[in-house]
């Protein structure tokens, strides 16, 4: 099957469909790729390495369009100004196409291919579930955007970002709000805590708030008790209380800060409007702007998409090509996702469009000139059983977070956070420590009535460590954030070494006995536990390594 790479031709575009890495594995897929030559240039990778990879570098995007059976491209496909025709025209009749489409937006372009009997996949389509993360090109683009929108926010303020203590004086660290915090918003508020940077972040849905606080930003939260999550986890437009309510905390807060970026956006609307003139006007000249929402509308009223605006001393960045800005790395991010896909799809010797998996159905704008987009709805489950009243009592890590109201133009830090949460969590936790306790109370009340025996005392005072330490144990457990499981294990690890000594102790008292059978088995599980932990936690401390 032949696989084509046509260079883009959108202004300013900078990023290539495929990368010499991938071609590789596409010819080892079965393909036989040709990339136009200079397709890499803008990503900074040379027609040789394409063609070191086993790709035919052709001359022309003509060629490369009529002559492929698929084409990969990045932008939706636009006229070619060197040729003078549209490219969904290039394409053969049949052909297929992966490429960002938008089809709600792109009507005619869809008509277009349609009429070209055109098979074709949006990577704006992919739907965002777990077994599609790996193909997920909207996901890879926004990270790349906010860190792109730190890089641009740092190289134009004019200070540290980090506070710095120096002998000429003290710089305090820019203080930073983030408003969204989605894909690029996460990423945007890591970069710049990584920088030193003071953050500060508002988003409308509440199931963000740990993702914010554990990579070291502060939450803001308005007095409006509304749920921000709308179908599939996505953003719901906010009532005009809510944006309000928002808005006056943003216009508290603008005096004291040096970078705003904002990333809001509801899936399918004009990104709302939140960050208006007078907000920028109290922020003090030479602070910045950074808005990535230009594009759907912009969430500052100063912006200007595609440029950067001046106003009071604020400049506000409103680019709308961040992810091309760092072509290489999104390049590199995107022909990945695209190779997944293709993977997906069967790779050059099976390839197939299956219409019953998710993401191809999700994926799918046209099959063969027949319009399959959008995608019907999928089936909603059957209501569940009520649950037994105890289990439904108890609210999941989902529900509570949920749950937790915000407080008044207040930010929260972690411990606030799991010390309202806990409680709830560990309901059933209570009740257990509360019956041991119980049961404790009942066998002295009990031996105080019996004559004094060794045993009896012994058994109590075990009882009593045993209480305790459920109690204590569950109630440590509970109250630990979900961002600190990982020394946690290490803990375990530490308290299961105890119980190895102690098991060693006990076995040792001759072989066959309850009490070195019962020792011994107190070691294999507590080995397994401290083995395990080493796994776990190694694995996670991987993930933070350079
Ligand atoms: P996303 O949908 O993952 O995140 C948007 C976030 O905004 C969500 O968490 C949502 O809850 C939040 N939000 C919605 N309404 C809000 C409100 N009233 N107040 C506070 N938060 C609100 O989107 P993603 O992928 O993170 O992208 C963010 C933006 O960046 C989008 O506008 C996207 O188009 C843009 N983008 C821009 C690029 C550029 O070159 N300028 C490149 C890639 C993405």
């Amino acid at each position: 099957m032949k696989l084509g790479v046509p260079r883009e031709v959108y202004p300013g575009e900078r990023r290539v469909a495929a990368t010499p890495d991938t071609v590789r594995q596409l010819v080892a897929m079965g393909f036989e790729v040709s990339v136009e030559a200079g397709a890499g240039a803008g990503a900074r990778m040379a027609d040789a390495d394409y063609a070191a990879a086993g790709a035919t570098v052709v001359d022309g995007a003509r060629e490369i369009w009529e002559h492929s059976d698929l084409v990969l491209k990045v932008r939706e496909p636009q006229a070619h100004p060197a040729l003078g025709v549209h490219e969904a025209d290039l394409l053969r009749e049949g052909g297929r196409l992966i490429s960002f489409l938008w089809p709600a937006t792109q009507v005619d372009l869809v008509e277009r291919l349609r009429s070209r009997r055109a098979t074709v996949l949006a990577m704006d389509q992919v739907p965002r579930i777990t077994r599609a993360q790996s193909m997920d090109a909207l996901s890879s683009m926004a990270n790349i955007a906010g860190y792109r929108a730190v890089v641009e926010a740092a190289s134009r303020f004019g200070r540290f970002f980090t506070g710095q203590m120096t002998a000429a004086g003290k710089l305090p660290p820019a203080r930073v709000l983030v408003i969204g915090a989605g894909v690029a918003g996460l990423q945007a508020i890591a970069t710049a805590r990584a920088m030193g940077a003071v953050v500060r972040a508002f988003d409308t849905r509440p199931a963000v708030r740990e993702q914010v606080q554990s990579l070291g930003g502060e939450c803001l939260e308005v007095p409006v008790v509304e749920e921000g999550e709308g179908k599939g986890g996505y953003a719901k437009e906010m009532s005009a209380a809510f944006i309000e309510a928002e808005m006056a905390l943003f216009r508290a807060e603008a005096p004291s800060l040096d970078i705003v970026i904002t990333t809001a956006l509801v899936p399918g609307k004009r990104a709302p409007l939140l960050w208006t003139r007078d907000m920028v006007e109290a922020m003090r000249p030479g602070s910045v702007v950074v808005d990535l929402a230009a594009e759907q509308g912009g969430n500052c009223e100063l912006t200007q998409p595609g440029e950067v605006a001046e106003h009071a001393g604020v400049q506000v960045v409103g680019y709308t090509d961040m992810v091309s800005r760092a072509a290489t790395t999104a390049s590199q991010l995107y022909a990945q996702n695209v190779l997944n896909l293709v993977e997906l799809l069967g790779g050059g010797e099976g390839f197939h469009i299956d219409l019953t998996d998710e993401i191809v159905r999700g994926a799918i704008v046209l099959h063969e000139g027949e319009v399959l987009w959008p995608p019907p709805p999928k089936p909603v489950p059957p209501p569940a059983p009520a649950k037994p009243a105890a289990v439904a009592e108890a609210p999941g890590p989902v529900a509570s977070a949920t749950a937790a109201a915000p407080v008044a133009g207040k930010a929260h830090g972690g411990a606030e956070r799991s010390a309202s949460s806990a409680p709830a969590r560990g309901g059933s936790g209570w009740w257990v420590a509360i019956a041991m306790a119980a049961l404790w109370v009942a066998l002295r009340t009990y031996a105080g009535t019996l004559p004094a025996s060794q045993a009896l005392a012994d058994f109590l005072q075990h009882l009593t460590v045993f209480v305790l330490a459920c109690f204590v144990g569950w109630q440590v457990i509970w109250n630990v954030t979900a961002a600190l499981h990982t020394p946690l294990m290490s803990v375990t690890n530490a308290i299961s070494g105890i119980i190895i000594l102690g098991g060693m102790l006990h076995a040792s008292h001759g072989l066959g006995s309850p009490d070195a059978l019962l020792g011994a088995a107190a070691v294999f599980f507590a080995a397994i536990n401290v083995a395990g932990g080493f796994l776990v936690t190694q694995r996670m401390l991987r993930m933070f390594r350079r």
